[in-house]
């Protein structure tokens, strides 16, 4: 008998479509991101990565990774030209990747 996989038996247990769990692509996530949003993706290596468009419409890509406690920096929101994690709130000039509040840093580029 065939196991299904871990995503499809979470997707089972909340009742929703299996695919509604995949993460899109960079491109796919780069189409659908409006000023001021972020929304997890996943790029060309297999890797999460949040996509982010600051308020002013500049894109970013970042390791979906907070370096405080690794929560989802996809789950957080911008403030700005920063990228605020929802977690503990920790933010990340999306040009620089610097937290101005905390030693730490994310690694960013343009999308
Ligand atoms: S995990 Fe992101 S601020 Fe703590």
């Amino acid at each position: 008998m065939a196991t299904a996989s871990i995503s499809a038996q979470i997707a089972d247990l909340l009742g929703i479509d299996p695919t509604a769990l995949v993460r899109p692509s960079v491109a796919e996530a780069q189409s659908a991101c409006a000023p001021g949003q972020v929304l997890a993706a996943t790029d060309d290596g297999g890797r999460d990565v949040a996509v982010a468009r600051t308020d002013d419409g500049r894109l970013f890509i970042v390791a979906d990774a907070c370096p405080h406690d690794g929560s989802a920096l996809s789950t957080g929101f911008i403030d700005g030209d920063r990228l605020v994690c929802a977690r503990h709130g920790w933010e990340f000039d999306l040009a620089t990747g610097h937290c101005p509040f905390r030693q730490a840093c994310i690694d960013t580029r343009r999308g």
